[in-house]
């Protein structure tokens, strides 16, 4: 085993969808793959056997410290042996306090500094403070009294966790304020690992809409190199939606809990045995028992083959997740599954309201094309921001006509470059500025109702008999102006460029500035990539860290020659950056080194200290 101060959590981040992340972090005793779940164990009861959960994936686990020091004999074994000894389990184990019990029970009688001590001495991965419980009755005096007091707590371990992976909740009751100041503190503090804490009478109630401000209430105002845990939130039905705002963690005695009230776990909800007619295809006890037969077991076994169904159940929730953010659908996933409980719609239109929050952090593109199913799909994070280019757009142009339904394609272009006025198309609800026609997600999206019904458009602009302007240069123009800073277009872009365009489509392909290629148009995503010589231009003519980059000497060297950027080299970054958009990778004396791909937002850029941030397309050193 490695010294544990080598060992402290960093996510590393792989595999992204807006704030929902693939990540993975090191523990000493092995790593986590996330979003991933530690079912809880109780060090005197074993339902299921650790050999038979490990095959079920099981990757860490948690347990309870508070339970294990109450008891003589588990407390001299764990002692003595240590925990992974006790439990039988040799991967990551997380430790609780004994603040649920405290919730639950009423006050435990161990002090915070001994609680964490005890954990420590018996090597636990993660130990947890004795943190302050704020449920949703709360007054917000109350709630505020815990997250303070939670922070001394933290404070009264600040050695320890220098050194050690202290679990710091965020608390705060339904007070976003609170949990917002509560996620700070923890965040700015030494401890690496965020649980949110409070949230099982929510969870217990179904109370999805307040789940979703409190996480991303949380979240915005965590250190994104930190992972975030949702304590109790085991349960399939909600996990998706918990993951889509960025919680890497979960935790749950669920399997066990409903398996003792013969209760069976379902991706969208949970069903009373008694019901069962049919057991599920994918259910581990599918080969062994039909419905009758489980029933007809005795106590104890039924609740050991419920339990082996529950837990199965979250599991193949949770590699659906993953796979989910890897091909970049999570979104549409939990909007079909919010068709499946109205708390879960309520929830999903709750998290439609953050979409302009979220937008920072949501790709310039996917490699799912955008489905569009009806005016919610208006509400979305890219909704969002069609919504916003046509605002930031309007400030500069007067009026936009919208084209009359059924003009699209060339015709598009001559009236545009037939007249002087601005022009937009309809996109579902949203009407899109005609120059992003091509772009993502427009182009790459399939919509139920593309032009709403009843539309009709103007037909009152002027067009004018020659030819007034070019629509390509001015598309470019327009693309550049988003991606690269407001005024790069004419920049990057001046009358003289040349412009090729595809033969066999008309798209644009390359823009040459006399002989140097200043830049050229993706064909899968409908945005422009920079050149090194289009970057140079941008460098000289921007001050600040507009859409740059800025790296250590010793990467710089690297990155000049292709290598890509990692994240616990960046000096400096802007902040507006947005995920797979192209980045200016500059030196301390902010010279260009490279242009490449973003692989997180600006925010992120300056948090994560593990993992690639940026991928080099160009680069200015040729071997
Ligand atoms: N388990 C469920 N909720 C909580 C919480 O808020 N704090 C701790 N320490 N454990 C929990």
């Amino acid at each position: 085993m490695k010294d544990l101060a080598e060992e402290k959590i960093t996510m590393e981040l792989l595999h992204r969808e807006g704030l929902a992340r693939i990540g993975r972090f090191q523990t000493p005793h092995g790593y986590v793959d996330t979003p991933n779940i530690m079912p809880v164990i109780n060090p005197n009861i074993r339902t299921l056997s650790i050999e038979k959960m490990k095959r079920m994936g099981m990757q860490c686990l948690i347990t309870n410290s508070y339970i294990i020091r109450r008891s003589p004999e588990l407390k001299e074994k764990a002692l003595k042996e240590g925990l992974h000894s006790l439990v039988g389990f040799d991967g990551p184990i997380m430790t609780d306090s004994g603040t649920f019990q405290s919730y639950v029970y009423g006050d435990v009688e161990f002090k915070n500094r001994d609680t964490v001590q005890f954990q420590i001495d018996i090597k636990s991965d993660i130990s947890t403070i004795l943190d302050i419980f704020s449920t949703p009755e709360n007054t917000y005096e109350e709630a505020e009294n815990a997250v303070n007091e939670t922070k001394n707590r933290l404070m009264e371990v600040q050695d320890i966790a220098e050194h050690a992976n202290i679990s710091g909740p965020i608390q705060g009751s339904i007070y976003m304020d609170l949990r917002g100041k509560s996620a700070r503190i923890m965040s700015d503090s030494p401890a690496s690992y965020l649980p949110i804490g409070g949230v099982v009478p929510l969870l217990e109630q179904y109370r999805y809409g307040e789940l979703v401000d409190i996480i991303i209430n949380s979240k915005l105002n965590s250190d994104f190199s930190k992972p975030i845990h949702l304590f109790g939130g085991g349960h399939p039905m909600f996990m998706s939606m918990a993951v889509l705002l960025g919680v890497d963690m979960f935790d749950s005695a669920s399997y066990v809990k409903y398996a003792r009230d013969d209760r069976m776990l379902f991706p969208e909800g949970t069903r009373d045995l008694s019901e069962i007619v049919e057991l599920p295809i994918w259910s581990p006890l599918y080969d062994k028992y039909n419905a009758r037969e489980i029933k007809s077991l005795g106590k104890e076994e039924r609740k050991e083959a419920l339990a082996e169904h529950n837990l199965f159940a979250i599991y193949m929730e949770l590699g659906e997740i993953r796979e989910r953010i890897r091909e970049q659908t999570l979104w549409q996933y939990v909007e079909s599954k919010a068709r499946s409980h109205p708390s879960l719609m309520v929830a999903f239109k709750k998290i439609l309201t953050y979409s302009g929050k979220i937008e920072r952090y949501t790709e310039l593109y996917r490699k799912s094309p955008f489905f569009y199913f009806d005016e919610l799909s208006s509400s979305t994070p890219y909704g969002e921001r069609l919504k916003k280019m046509g605002r930031d757009n309007c400030r500069k142009v007067p009026k936009r006509y919208c084209l009359p339904a059924g003009i699209d394609g060339k015709f598009t272009g001559q009236i545009y470059e037939h007249s002087r006025e601005n022009f937009c198309f309809p996109f579902g609800q949203i009407m899109v500025p005609v120059e992003m026609e091509e772009s993502y997600p427009v182009q790459q999206s399939i919509a139920t109702d593309r032009i709403p019904d009843g539309y009709e458009g103007d037909s009152t602009y002027n067009l004018e008999q020659g030819k007034t302007r070019d629509f390509n240069l001015e598309k470019l123009r327009f693309l550049s102006d988003f991606q690269f800073g407001e005024g790069s277009g004419r920049i990057l872009f001046p009358d003289n460029v040349r412009i090729d365009v595809s033969k066999k489509t008309g798209r644009i392909r390359t823009v040459r500035n006399g002989e140097k290629i200043m830049a050229t148009m993706r064909a899968h995503d409908g945005y422009l990539a920079l050149t090194i010589d289009g970057a140079m231009i941008l460098n000289d003519a921007f001050p600040g860290m507009k859409n740059r980059v800025k790296v250590s000497e010793e990467s710089a060297a690297f990155n000049s020659q292709g290598k890509s950027v990692f994240f616990q080299f960046i000096l400096d970054a802007d902040p507006d950056i947005i995920p797979y958009n192209d980045v200016i990778v500059i030196d301390p004396e902010n010279r260009v080194v490279a242009v490449g791909k973003a692989l997180a937002s600006g925010i992120e850029m300056l948090q994560y200290k593990k993992g690639m941030a940026v991928t080099i397309n160009h680069h200015i050193t040729v071997s």
